[in-house]
């Protein structure tokens, strides 16, 4: 990709007519399950933040975000975020997270959500991996009977709720590019792992909901559009892995990492006692 990246915040109505094409074009959503422009008017108003990324004068992607209240705790949730396709994997979507948390620090705030797939692994190592999430929230079948936001028929739409403590030192290591990243971890136990069927399709195998070690992994799928012709694969590994989350979930356990690779897992670690979903209040450190 050759041209000037700049991240600007965008304030204009006129401008947010290019937030509504660039919807279309990513998500190919039918008219009624887009965010429309006087969403973003009033929503920026109010405290809202859109920040469009820029390619030359060209927009080419942004990231909204609208204040928020999560366990008690005043925030920013983060609702979209796309790149034009032709501008996808050049590090806009990373210098458009980045710059939203500079933006957010500034409004007083330490915390940003957001929901994403579980099973859509770039997302989750864009989330874990690169911007220093964590999840403690499995969101079964959020949004229900949107068809667009299903992966295939008849699946539900679950989400993760992740938290980004964007004060922590974790986060600000992630933000300075510190952070190590590529340890072999394969070697810790799993509570979720695929196997290879006698068809040539990689299966989810049982579940161990029994497991008491501190960190431990969860497989997922490394390209669940990949599997588009098989739905019914793609529930497998759905609710096999929304078992394992809501259930360590429930246990004080929490999604810290992701390891993108030939085989893509979850990394889960116990939290520490008062850390945990069930305190109420989230204190992400
Ligand atoms: C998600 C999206 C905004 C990312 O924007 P992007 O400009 O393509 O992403 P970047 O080039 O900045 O990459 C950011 C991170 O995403 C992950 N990522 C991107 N491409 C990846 C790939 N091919 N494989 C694995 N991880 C990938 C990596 O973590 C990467 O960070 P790294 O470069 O430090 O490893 C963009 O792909 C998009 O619009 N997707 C469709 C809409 C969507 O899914 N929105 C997000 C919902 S949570």
């Amino acid at each position: 990709m050759v041209g000037r990246v700049t991240i600007r915040r965008l304030t204009d109505r006129r401008e947010f007519a290019g937030l509504v094409d660039i919807q279309r074009a990513v998500w190919k959503h039918p008219d009624l399950d887009l965010t429309p422009v006087h969403q973003f008017c009033i929503s920026t108003f109010m405290g809202g933040l859109v920040l469009g990324a820029f390619v030359d004068e060209e927009l080419a992607g942004f990231v909204y975000s609208f204040p928020a209240i999560y366990n008690g705790k005043f925030c920013h949730h983060s609702h979209l975020l796309a790149v034009l396709p032709q501008f996808q994997g050049y590090g806009l979507g990373k210098k458009l997270k980045w710059a939203q948390r500079r933006e957010v620090l500034k409004m007083g705030l330490d915390l940003v959500t957001w929901t994403y797939d579980p099973m859509q692994s770039r997302n989750a190592n864009l989330n874990f991996h690169t911007l220093g999430v964590i999840c403690r929230r499995y969101l079964p079948d959020f949004y229900g009977e949107t068809p667009q936001l299903r992966l295939g028929p008849g699946i539900p739409t679950d989400r993760l709720l992740v938290e980004w403590p964007i004060k922590s030192a974790r986060v600000q290591k992630k933000a300075a590019e510190k952070e190590e990243r590529s340890l072999d971890l394969s070697f810790l136990p799993k509570a979720l792992e695929g196997y290879r069927a006698e068809d040539g399709s990689y299966r989810p195998g049982p579940v161990n909901l029994k497991l008491k070690a501190p960190v431990f992994l969860a497989e997922t799928v490394r390209d669940v559009r990949a599997l588009q012709t098989v739905p019914e694969l793609i529930g497998d590994w759905q609710s096999a892995l929304r078992r394992v989350l809501n259930h360590y979930f429930g246990r004080g356990y929490a999604i810290i990492d992701f390891i993108f690779g030939e085989q893509c897992y979850y990394l889960i670690k116990q939290m520490p006692a008062g850390k945990t979903q069930k305190s109420g209040r989230p204190e992400v450190s």
